[in-house]
C-alpha cells in the first residue's frame, strides 16, 4: 500500500497565520505540522509516501522533509496542486504515483494519537473497496457525519447543521484502484469543491464501503480552536513519554548491580 499526505489548500481558517505559509508548515508544539501525517504513514510501514501541495510555499515543504529521511524513508514524493479544488481534487493529482495500487490518504492537518498499523494490514489484505475510520466528537458538525440506519452507514453527510451521529469521518481514508475513476465522476459541491464525503458515498452507494472507530484522541488543526488543541494533546503526549522514560532509566539505576 501507498500513503499519500494532502497538504494544500488555502488555510482561510486561519488567517492571517496563513497569508505568508502554508497552513501545514505551522507548528503543533514543538514540530511542524505536516510531520504528523507523514509520521503516522510511515510508522505503520508504509514506505512510499506522496505529499501534495500547492500555493507560493511548495519549495519550503521540499527544504523541510527533503527525501523523508527523518521517517525512515528512502526517499518522499512531491505533487503540486495547481489552483483550490478541495480535496477530492488533490488526490486526483496521485494517480501515477498509486499507479494501481491501494492507498491510504491522510489529510495534512489530522492528528492521530495511536499507530493506524492494524487498519492499514487489515486493508492490505482486503485490497478492495474503501474503509473509513471514526471517532466519537462533541462537535460533529465541523466534519463528515455518518448516518447509521440498523449499525450500518447508509449516508455521510458533510458539516450537516444536524448531525444524525455524535460520529467525524477522520481525516484518514483506504481506498482501492478505483478511486481515480470515482473521482472523475465527482461534481463540485455547494462550496464549488470536489468533496472526498461524495468520494465515499460513491463506495458506500455500491455496498463497497466500511469503517472501523480509531482507538486514542484525534484532532483536525485547521481552525484556530483545534490548532491550540492539537498542540495542547502533542504537548501533553511528549511531557508523558519524556517522564516514562526518565521514570525507566531510574528503575535501571536503581536496580543494584552484583559482582
Ligand atoms: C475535511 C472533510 C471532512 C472530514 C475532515 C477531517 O473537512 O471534508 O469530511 O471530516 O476533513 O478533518 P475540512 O477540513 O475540509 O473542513
Amino acid at each position: 500500500m501507498k500513503g499519500v499526505v494532502l497538504a494544500g489548500g488555502l488555510g482561510s481558517r486561519l488567517h492571517p497565520l496563513t497569508k505568508i505559509t502554508n497552513k501545514h508548515l505551522l507548528p503543533v508544539y514543538n514540530e511542524p505540522m505536516v510531520y504528523f501525517p507523514i509520521r503516522t504513514l510511515a510508522e505503520a510501514g508504509i514506505r512510499e509516501i506522496l505529499l501534495v501541495t500547492g500555493g507560493q510555499n511548495a519549495g519550503d515543504f521540499l527544504r523541510l522533509l527533503g527525501n523523508g529521511e527523518s521517517f525512515g524513508l528512502r526517499q518522499l514524493n512531491y505533487a503540486y496542486q495547481v489552483g483550490e479544488g478541495g480535496i477530492a481534487d488533490a488526490l486526483r493529482l496521485a494517480e501515477p504515483f498509486a499507479d494501481g495500487d491501494p492507498i491510504c490518504v491522510v489529510l495534512g492537518d489530522n492528528l492521530v494519537e495511536k499507530s493506524i498499523a492494524r487498519h492499514v494490514e487489515q486493508f492490505r489484505q482486503r485490497g478492495e473497496g474503501a474503509h473509513i475510520l471514526l471517532k466519537e466528537v462533541s462537535d460533529p458538525s465541523r466534519f463528515g457525519v455518518p448516518v447509521f440506519e440498523e449499525g450500518r452507514i447508509v449516508r455521510v453527510e458533510e458539516k450537516p447543521e444536524k448531525p444524525a451521529s455524535p460520529y467525524a469521518v477522520i481525516g484518514v481514508y483506504f481506498y482501492d484502484s478505483s478511486v481515480f475513476e470515482r473521482i472523475s465522476r465527482l461534481r463540485p459541491s455547494g462550496r464549488g469543491e470536489l468533496e472526498i464525503t461524495e468520494l465515499n458515498n460513491s463506495y458506500l452507494a455500491e455496498g463497497k464501503l466500511t469503517h472501523s472507530v480509531l482507538d486514542g484522541w484525534w484532532t483536525d488543526a485547521g481552525t484556530f480552536e483545534s490548532l491550540l488543541l492539537a498542540t495542547n494533546l502533542v504537548a501533553e503526549s511528549v511531557t508523558r513519554k519524556e517522564q516514562e522514560k526518565n521514570e525507566s532509566s531510574r528503575r535501571l539505576e536503581a536496580v543494584p548491580i552484583h559482582s
